[in-house]
Protein backbone atom coordinates (compact mmCIF):
# COMPACT_ATOMS: atom_id res chain seq x y z
CA UNK A 1 0.00 0.00 0.00
CA UNK A 2 1.43 3.39 -1.05
CA UNK A 3 0.47 6.22 1.48
CA UNK A 4 0.48 10.32 -0.11
CA UNK A 5 3.00 11.88 2.39
CA UNK A 6 1.55 14.83 4.75
CA UNK A 7 2.03 18.03 4.24
CA UNK A 8 2.63 20.02 7.31
CA UNK A 9 0.09 21.83 8.05
CA UNK A 10 -0.98 25.55 8.73
CA UNK A 11 -3.98 25.51 10.77
CA UNK A 12 -5.80 28.85 12.68
CA UNK A 13 -9.44 28.44 14.28
CA UNK A 14 -11.17 31.74 15.00
CA UNK A 15 -13.88 31.08 17.43
CA UNK A 16 -16.70 33.61 17.48
CA UNK A 17 -19.17 31.24 19.21
CA UNK A 18 -18.94 28.76 21.83
CA UNK A 19 -21.06 26.07 23.25
CA UNK A 20 -22.45 28.52 25.67
CA UNK A 21 -23.93 31.06 22.75
CA UNK A 22 -25.52 28.54 20.99
CA UNK A 23 -27.40 27.30 24.22
CA UNK A 24 -28.44 30.40 24.93
CA UNK A 25 -29.83 31.04 20.84
CA UNK A 26 -31.44 27.40 21.46
CA UNK A 27 -33.02 28.80 24.52
CA UNK A 28 -34.44 31.73 22.61
CA UNK A 29 -35.64 29.94 19.64
CA UNK A 30 -37.39 27.77 21.94
CA UNK A 31 -39.20 30.08 24.49
CA UNK A 32 -40.15 32.27 21.13
CA UNK A 33 -40.95 29.48 18.84
CA UNK A 34 -43.18 27.40 21.25
CA UNK A 35 -44.60 30.50 23.08
CA UNK A 36 -45.95 31.30 19.67
CA UNK A 37 -49.50 30.69 18.52
CA UNK A 38 -48.02 29.44 15.51
CA UNK A 39 -45.14 27.31 16.57
CA UNK A 40 -42.12 26.76 15.18
CA UNK A 41 -38.45 25.80 15.84
CA UNK A 42 -35.32 27.08 13.20
CA UNK A 43 -33.81 24.26 11.50
CA UNK A 44 -30.59 25.01 12.76
CA UNK A 45 -31.34 23.05 15.77
CA UNK A 46 -31.66 19.42 14.27
CA UNK A 47 -27.87 19.22 13.84
CA UNK A 48 -26.34 17.87 17.11
CA UNK A 49 -23.93 14.58 16.13
CA UNK A 50 -27.09 12.31 15.60
CA UNK A 51 -29.19 14.62 13.52
CA UNK A 52 -25.96 15.52 11.25
CA UNK A 53 -25.64 12.05 10.89
CA UNK A 54 -29.22 11.63 10.01
CA UNK A 55 -28.84 14.33 7.50
CA UNK A 56 -25.33 12.18 5.99
CA UNK A 57 -28.22 9.22 5.45
CA UNK A 58 -30.96 11.47 4.13
CA UNK A 59 -28.06 12.46 1.57
CA UNK A 60 -27.76 9.14 0.43
CA UNK A 61 -31.41 8.18 0.32
CA UNK A 62 -32.78 7.23 -3.02
CA UNK A 63 -35.26 9.69 -2.82
CA UNK A 64 -33.36 12.44 -1.69
CA UNK A 65 -31.88 13.84 -5.63
CA UNK A 66 -30.52 17.52 -4.30
CA UNK A 67 -26.71 16.51 -3.03
CA UNK A 68 -26.21 14.02 -6.01
CA UNK A 69 -27.43 16.33 -8.34
CA UNK A 70 -24.97 19.35 -7.10
CA UNK A 71 -22.11 16.89 -6.66
CA UNK A 72 -22.93 16.10 -10.45
CA UNK A 73 -22.34 19.83 -11.67
CA UNK A 74 -19.62 20.47 -9.19
CA UNK A 75 -17.52 17.79 -10.78
CA UNK A 76 -18.76 18.90 -14.00
CA UNK A 77 -18.38 22.76 -13.58
CA UNK A 78 -15.39 23.00 -10.72
CA UNK A 79 -12.86 23.54 -13.70
CA UNK A 80 -15.02 26.27 -15.45
CA UNK A 81 -15.10 27.96 -11.52
CA UNK A 82 -11.77 27.81 -10.91
CA UNK A 83 -10.91 29.21 -14.73
CA UNK A 84 -13.15 31.97 -14.44
CA UNK A 85 -12.17 33.05 -10.82
CA UNK A 86 -8.33 32.40 -10.49
CA UNK A 87 -9.27 32.56 -6.81
CA UNK A 88 -6.79 32.25 -4.00
CA UNK A 89 -9.38 31.49 -1.36
CA UNK A 90 -12.01 28.60 -1.05
CA UNK A 91 -14.65 29.97 1.75
CA UNK A 92 -17.62 27.50 2.28
CA UNK A 93 -20.38 28.58 4.41
CA UNK A 94 -21.94 25.52 6.60
CA UNK A 95 -18.78 23.56 5.90
CA UNK A 96 -19.53 20.87 8.07
CA UNK A 97 -17.45 17.82 7.18
CA UNK A 98 -15.96 19.20 4.40
CA UNK A 99 -17.80 17.84 1.90
CA UNK A 100 -17.73 19.00 -1.15
CA UNK A 101 -14.99 20.74 -0.94
CA UNK A 102 -12.39 18.63 -2.57
CA UNK A 103 -13.63 19.24 -5.96
CA UNK A 104 -13.18 22.98 -5.62
CA UNK A 105 -9.88 22.71 -4.00
CA UNK A 106 -8.64 20.15 -6.54
CA UNK A 107 -9.92 22.56 -8.92
CA UNK A 108 -8.28 25.49 -8.13
CA UNK A 109 -4.87 23.75 -6.74
CA UNK A 110 -4.86 21.87 -10.35
CA UNK A 111 -5.01 25.77 -11.79
CA UNK A 112 -1.93 26.96 -9.45
CA UNK A 113 -4.23 29.53 -7.68
CA UNK A 114 -4.78 27.73 -4.21
CA UNK A 115 -3.64 29.10 -1.28
CA UNK A 116 -6.05 29.35 1.48
CA UNK A 117 -9.24 27.34 2.74
CA UNK A 118 -11.41 28.78 4.92
CA UNK A 119 -14.30 26.54 5.93
CA UNK A 120 -17.08 28.49 8.33
CA UNK A 121 -19.60 26.63 10.24
CA UNK A 122 -21.41 27.39 13.70
CA UNK A 123 -20.23 23.46 15.18
CA UNK A 124 -16.53 23.05 16.07
CA UNK A 125 -17.52 19.39 16.08
CA UNK A 126 -16.30 18.09 12.83
CA UNK A 127 -14.70 21.19 11.56
CA UNK A 128 -11.28 20.60 13.21
CA UNK A 129 -10.82 17.11 12.14
CA UNK A 130 -11.85 17.81 8.03
CA UNK A 131 -9.66 20.89 8.12
CA UNK A 132 -7.02 18.71 9.54
CA UNK A 133 -7.44 16.13 7.08
CA UNK A 134 -7.64 18.77 4.15
CA UNK A 135 -4.55 20.91 5.26
CA UNK A 136 -2.40 18.00 5.19
CA UNK A 137 -3.59 16.70 1.56
CA UNK A 138 -2.94 19.92 -0.28
CA UNK A 139 0.81 21.07 -0.39
CA UNK A 140 0.78 25.12 1.00
CA UNK A 141 -2.62 25.16 1.76
CA UNK A 142 -3.47 27.41 4.48
CA UNK A 143 -6.33 26.34 6.92
CA UNK A 144 -7.96 29.35 8.25
CA UNK A 145 -11.05 27.44 10.27
CA UNK A 146 -13.84 29.63 11.31
CA UNK A 147 -16.54 28.89 13.84
CA UNK A 148 -19.42 31.18 13.60
CA UNK A 149 -23.23 32.04 12.62
CA UNK A 150 -23.47 33.39 8.75
CA UNK A 151 -26.48 35.93 9.87
CA UNK A 152 -23.69 37.79 12.69
CA UNK A 153 -19.88 36.97 11.54
CA UNK A 154 -19.57 36.92 8.03
CA UNK A 155 -17.51 40.41 8.99
CA UNK A 156 -14.91 37.88 10.35
CA UNK A 157 -14.09 35.73 7.54
CA UNK A 158 -10.19 36.54 6.88
CA UNK A 159 -8.94 38.10 3.71
CA UNK A 160 -10.34 40.55 0.95
CA UNK A 161 -10.27 39.85 -2.72
CA UNK A 162 -9.60 36.47 -4.38
CA UNK A 163 -11.83 34.63 -2.38
CA UNK A 164 -14.38 32.60 -3.74
CA UNK A 165 -17.61 31.80 -1.41
CA UNK A 166 -19.32 28.95 -2.04
CA UNK A 167 -22.59 28.53 -0.23
CA UNK A 168 -23.93 25.04 -1.35
CA UNK A 169 -26.30 22.24 -0.98
CA UNK A 170 -29.43 24.69 -0.70
CA UNK A 171 -29.24 26.09 2.59
CA UNK A 172 -30.12 29.07 1.17
CA UNK A 173 -33.73 27.27 0.66
CA UNK A 174 -33.86 27.33 4.45
CA UNK A 175 -34.40 31.17 4.30
CA UNK A 176 -37.51 33.16 3.80
CA UNK A 177 -37.03 35.57 1.02
CA UNK A 178 -36.62 38.69 3.89
CA UNK A 179 -33.66 36.69 5.64
CA UNK A 180 -32.66 35.91 1.98
CA UNK A 181 -32.27 39.41 1.20
CA UNK A 182 -30.50 40.42 4.25
CA UNK A 183 -27.80 37.74 3.74
CA UNK A 184 -27.19 38.32 0.21
CA UNK A 185 -26.72 41.77 1.02
CA UNK A 186 -24.61 41.53 4.54
CA UNK A 187 -22.63 38.94 2.35
CA UNK A 188 -21.98 41.89 -0.55
CA UNK A 189 -21.08 44.16 1.89
CA UNK A 190 -17.86 41.93 2.75
CA UNK A 191 -17.38 40.89 -0.30
CA UNK A 192 -14.43 42.81 -2.85
CA UNK A 193 -14.93 43.15 -6.13
CA UNK A 194 -12.43 40.19 -7.46
CA UNK A 195 -14.27 38.28 -4.83
CA UNK A 196 -17.05 35.66 -6.18
CA UNK A 197 -20.20 34.03 -4.78
CA UNK A 198 -20.50 30.05 -5.27
CA UNK A 199 -24.62 29.46 -4.55
CA UNK A 200 -26.53 26.28 -4.79
CA UNK A 201 -29.26 26.07 -4.92
CA UNK A 202 -32.88 23.33 -5.61
CA UNK A 203 -35.08 24.07 -8.24
CA UNK A 204 -38.55 23.81 -8.59
CA UNK A 205 -40.16 21.01 -10.66
CA UNK A 206 -42.62 18.62 -10.23
CA UNK A 207 -44.25 18.69 -6.83
CA UNK A 208 -44.01 14.48 -6.32
CA UNK A 209 -40.30 14.33 -7.18
CA UNK A 210 -39.86 17.31 -4.23
CA UNK A 211 -42.01 15.61 -1.73
CA UNK A 212 -40.68 12.00 -1.90
CA UNK A 213 -37.22 13.76 -1.51
CA UNK A 214 -38.66 15.08 2.27
CA UNK A 215 -40.93 11.95 2.93
CA UNK A 216 -38.19 9.25 2.00
CA UNK A 217 -39.82 5.44 2.37
CA UNK A 218 -37.41 4.35 4.51
CA UNK A 219 -38.40 7.36 7.35
CA UNK A 220 -35.15 8.51 7.72
CA UNK A 221 -36.23 12.35 7.51
CA UNK A 222 -39.20 11.49 9.83
CA UNK A 223 -36.06 10.54 12.82
CA UNK A 224 -33.96 13.52 11.69
CA UNK A 225 -37.26 16.25 11.63
CA UNK A 226 -38.06 14.36 14.83
CA UNK A 227 -34.33 14.61 16.18
CA UNK A 228 -34.78 18.50 16.57
CA UNK A 229 -37.64 17.33 20.16
CA UNK A 230 -34.63 14.94 20.95
CA UNK A 231 -32.41 18.19 20.77
CA UNK A 232 -34.32 20.30 23.32
CA UNK A 233 -34.90 17.71 25.59
CA UNK A 234 -30.84 17.04 26.20
CA UNK A 235 -30.21 20.81 25.82
CA UNK A 236 -33.12 22.53 27.98
CA UNK A 237 -33.98 19.86 30.12
CA UNK A 238 -37.30 19.14 27.80
CA UNK A 239 -39.47 15.98 27.96
CA UNK A 240 -40.86 15.65 24.67
CA UNK A 241 -41.90 12.22 23.49
CA UNK A 242 -41.13 12.36 20.00
CA UNK A 243 -42.97 9.21 19.16
CA UNK A 244 -46.08 11.61 20.16
CA UNK A 245 -45.42 13.94 16.83
CA UNK A 246 -45.87 12.83 13.12
CA UNK A 247 -43.73 13.84 10.24
CA UNK A 248 -45.76 16.25 8.02
CA UNK A 249 -44.43 17.26 4.77
CA UNK A 250 -46.39 20.02 2.52
CA UNK A 251 -45.68 21.53 -0.60
CA UNK A 252 -46.29 25.67 -0.22
CA UNK A 253 -47.47 26.51 -3.75
CA UNK A 254 -47.89 30.38 -3.39
CA UNK A 255 -44.04 30.35 -1.78
CA UNK A 256 -42.80 27.48 -3.65
CA UNK A 257 -41.22 25.73 -0.55
CA UNK A 258 -41.54 22.96 1.70
CA UNK A 259 -42.74 22.54 4.89
CA UNK A 260 -41.31 20.03 7.10
CA UNK A 261 -43.66 19.83 10.33
CA UNK A 262 -43.98 17.66 14.03
CA UNK A 263 -47.96 17.39 14.28
CA UNK A 264 -48.39 16.37 18.07
CA UNK A 265 -50.99 13.31 17.46
CA UNK A 266 -52.45 14.16 20.85
CA UNK A 267 -53.75 16.64 23.27
CA UNK A 268 -49.92 16.94 25.33
CA UNK A 269 -48.40 19.33 27.49
CA UNK A 270 -44.65 19.45 27.28
CA UNK A 271 -42.58 20.84 29.84
CA UNK A 272 -38.87 22.73 29.09
CA UNK A 273 -37.29 22.36 32.37
CA UNK A 274 -34.30 25.10 32.20
CA UNK A 275 -36.86 27.81 30.51
CA UNK A 276 -39.79 26.72 33.49
CA UNK A 277 -42.09 26.46 30.26
CA UNK A 278 -45.29 24.67 30.45
CA UNK A 279 -46.18 24.02 26.06
CA UNK A 280 -49.85 22.81 25.41
CA UNK A 281 -49.68 21.11 22.30
CA UNK A 282 -53.47 20.08 20.71
CA UNK A 283 -54.22 16.67 19.06
CA UNK A 284 -53.60 18.12 15.64
CA UNK A 285 -51.34 20.96 15.86
CA UNK A 286 -48.34 21.30 14.37
CA UNK A 287 -44.50 22.45 15.16
CA UNK A 288 -42.97 23.83 11.82
CA UNK A 289 -39.91 22.54 11.68
CA UNK A 290 -38.17 23.60 8.29
CA UNK A 291 -38.93 25.59 5.20
CA UNK A 292 -37.18 24.72 1.78
CA UNK A 293 -37.32 26.48 -0.70
CA UNK A 294 -36.94 25.62 -4.47
CA UNK A 295 -36.13 28.49 -6.83
CA UNK A 296 -36.01 29.38 -10.49
CA UNK A 297 -32.78 30.15 -12.47
CA UNK A 298 -34.29 33.37 -12.94
CA UNK A 299 -35.76 34.13 -9.36
CA UNK A 300 -31.83 33.44 -8.28
CA UNK A 301 -30.42 35.72 -11.02
CA UNK A 302 -32.88 39.34 -9.66
CA UNK A 303 -32.84 38.32 -6.08
CA UNK A 304 -29.05 38.41 -6.53
CA UNK A 305 -28.75 41.02 -8.85
CA UNK A 306 -31.44 43.19 -5.80
CA UNK A 307 -28.91 42.51 -3.54
CA UNK A 308 -25.69 44.38 -5.78
CA UNK A 309 -24.19 41.12 -7.60
CA UNK A 310 -23.46 40.61 -11.24
CA UNK A 311 -23.99 36.95 -12.50
CA UNK A 312 -21.08 35.36 -13.91
CA UNK A 313 -22.74 31.97 -15.16
CA UNK A 314 -25.04 29.42 -13.73
CA UNK A 315 -24.71 25.91 -14.60
CA UNK A 316 -27.68 23.03 -14.43
CA UNK A 317 -30.70 25.42 -15.21
CA UNK A 318 -31.73 23.12 -18.33
CA UNK A 319 -30.83 19.66 -16.43
CA UNK A 320 -33.71 21.48 -13.92
CA UNK A 321 -32.40 19.56 -10.68
CA UNK A 322 -30.39 21.65 -9.16
CA UNK A 323 -28.57 25.27 -9.57
CA UNK A 324 -24.89 26.46 -9.16
CA UNK A 325 -24.66 29.90 -9.98
CA UNK A 326 -21.58 32.03 -9.84
CA UNK A 327 -21.56 35.85 -9.27
CA UNK A 328 -19.10 38.91 -8.13
CA UNK A 329 -20.01 42.05 -6.44
CA UNK A 330 -21.20 44.58 -8.90
CA UNK A 331 -18.90 47.40 -9.00
CA UNK A 332 -20.00 50.85 -7.14
CA UNK A 333 -20.16 54.16 -8.54
C1 LIG B 1 -29.46 21.05 4.29
C2 LIG B 1 -31.21 22.65 4.25
C3 LIG B 1 -30.30 21.83 2.21
O1 LIG B 1 -33.51 21.59 2.80
O2 LIG B 1 -32.97 19.85 1.62
C4 LIG B 1 -33.04 17.55 4.09
C5 LIG B 1 -32.13 19.85 4.86
N1 LIG B 1 -34.23 18.66 5.48
N2 LIG B 1 -34.14 16.84 4.37
C6 LIG B 1 -32.81 20.59 2.59
C7 LIG B 1 -33.10 18.71 4.80
C8 LIG B 1 -34.86 17.50 5.22
C9 LIG B 1 -31.63 20.30 3.52
N3 LIG B 1 -30.67 21.44 3.58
Amino acid sequence: MSVAPLQPLTLTIDVHLDAADLRAALARDVRSGLGAARKSLPPTWFYDEEGSKLFEEITRLPEYYPTRAERVLLERHASDVAALTRSDTLVELGAGACEKTRVLLDALADLGSLRRYVPFDVSADFLEEAATALGRQYEGLVVHAVIGDFHRHLGKIPGSGGRLIAFLGGTIGNLVPRQRRRFFSALRATMAPTDHLLLGADLVKDVGTILAAYDDSAGVTGRFNRNVLHVVNRELDADFVPDRFAHVVRWNPEQQWIEMRLRSELDQLVHVGALGLAVPFGRGEELLTEISAKFTPAGIRSELVRAGFVLDRQWGENAGDFLLTLAHPASRR
